[in-house]
């Protein structure tokens, strides 16, 4: 029997912080070895937030550099860029077809993303209306509508089974199982799997932010990157957001300071967690302490990621050969599935 196929896409929107690696790189890592594996670069999804064409083409090449500094193996996973597989764009105008623009009005990402580009703060405000209503000079894209049609063609055009995505991706994770079903369904077929997240039987991960934030995000300005160099990360770290510390044993951790457990439980080993956590409930914890361990600690962990991706980012040649190879990979299996679905649906050549 042949492999279990793994899919997952990360977008050239900045380069990767320690919520994309434990969401989602660190599993990539691990599973290159057990599964047919397929990663990429979701590029056409990063122009649905309008970057600077010069930046987005620096942004796709850090995120090649980093997925092989972490430890992607060419050989043994394929790597790509998604704009370098041409059966995506045509599969995703055909699977919108099947698509409600409804369901896609009604998506979490969709709604916190418009309202970004709309400029509008508060969460209460009828959305929808704006949308429709809105002068020229302010408006919400297509392409982001239909943002979660094309991450489902990413998945679905693999047929792939398993999807290692953190916790904010589950919703886009769902729509696709949605559409592949309807797919199914509507044509009475067996063409596409139901393809689920995947996270080596723990939770999917939410990576919290340095500012107290729920989460660690590229454009919240509370993340740690992958590359940041020691002397910003230690600066990065002993800034993060805390309280002024228990007053009585037993209290409760405020919401800051539990996002800095959160991070020592990812990156350091469960005595040094206990340690922290002990010295908290009888409070003698000193959070200048604890940062300085969690720094050491992640530091551990990215060091040797930012040494590897400066020796390859000046290689080219290398990059250029692994995502060559990778597209020609990727657009094997892209091509057979375009061309099933186009058959289904009753495009037929008559020539
Ligand atoms: P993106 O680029 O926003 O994030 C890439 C991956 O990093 C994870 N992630 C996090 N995980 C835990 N805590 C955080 N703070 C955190 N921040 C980011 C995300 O869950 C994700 O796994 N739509 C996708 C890209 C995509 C895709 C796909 C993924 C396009 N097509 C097909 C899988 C399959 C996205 O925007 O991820």
């Amino acid at each position: 029997m042949g492999k279990e196929i793994v899919l997952s896409g990360i977008r050239a929107t900045g380069n990767l912080h320690l919520g994309n690696y434990y969401g989602a790189l660190s599993k990539f890592v691990r599973m290159q070895d057990d599964y047919d594996c397929l990663f990429f670069i979701a590029d056409l999804h990063a122009l649905t937030t309008s970057p600077d064409p010069k930046q987005l083409h620096e942004n796709v090449k850090n995120i090649i550099c980093e997925y092989l500094a972490a430890g992607l193996d060419p050989e043994k996973a394929t790597i790509f860029v998604q704009s370098d597989v041409p059966e995506i764009p045509e599969l995703y105008l055909l699977l919108n077809m099947h698509v409600g623009i409804g369901e896609l009005m009604r998506t979490a990402s969709f709604k916190d993303k418009a309202r970004k580009q709309l400029g509008i703060k508060s969460e209460s405000e009828d959305i929808e209306k704006e949308i429709i209503g809105t002068d020229s000079n302010k408006r919400v894209n297509a392409g982001l509508l239909t943002y979660p049609t094309l991450m489902a063609v990413d998945i679905l055009i693999q047929k792939a089974h398993k999807v290692p995505v953190g916790k904010d991706q589950e919703q886009h994770l769902e729509l696709t199982r949605r559409f592949a079903r309807r797919f199914n369904s509507f044509y009475g077929v067996d063409l596409f799997p139901e393809p689920t997240n995947f996270d080596f039987g723990g939770a999917p991960v939410k990576v919290p932010g340095l500012d107290g934030s729920g989460k660690m995000g590229k454009s919240e300005g509370n993340c740690i990157y992958l590359i940041d160099d020691e002397k910003v990360l230690r600066k990065k770290v002993m800034r993060a957001t805390t309280d002024t510390g228990p007053t009585e044993p037993g209290q409760a951790v405020s919401a800051p300071v539990e996002n800095l457990f959160t991070l020592l439980e990812l990156t350091s080993t469960p005595e040094v967690v206990k340690h922290y956590r002990d010295a908290y409930a009888d409070c003698s914890i000193r959070y200048g302490d604890l940062k300085k361990q969690l720094a050491e600690d992640i530091l551990k962990v990215t060091l040797p990621i930012r040494e590897r991706y400066m020796e390859i980012r000046g290689d080219e040649e290398y990059l250029g050969r692994v995502v060559k190879a990778g597209a020609e990979k990727a657009r094997e299996r892209a091509s057979k599935t375009l061309k099933e679905a186009r058959e289904i649906m009753g495009i037929r050549k008559f020539y």
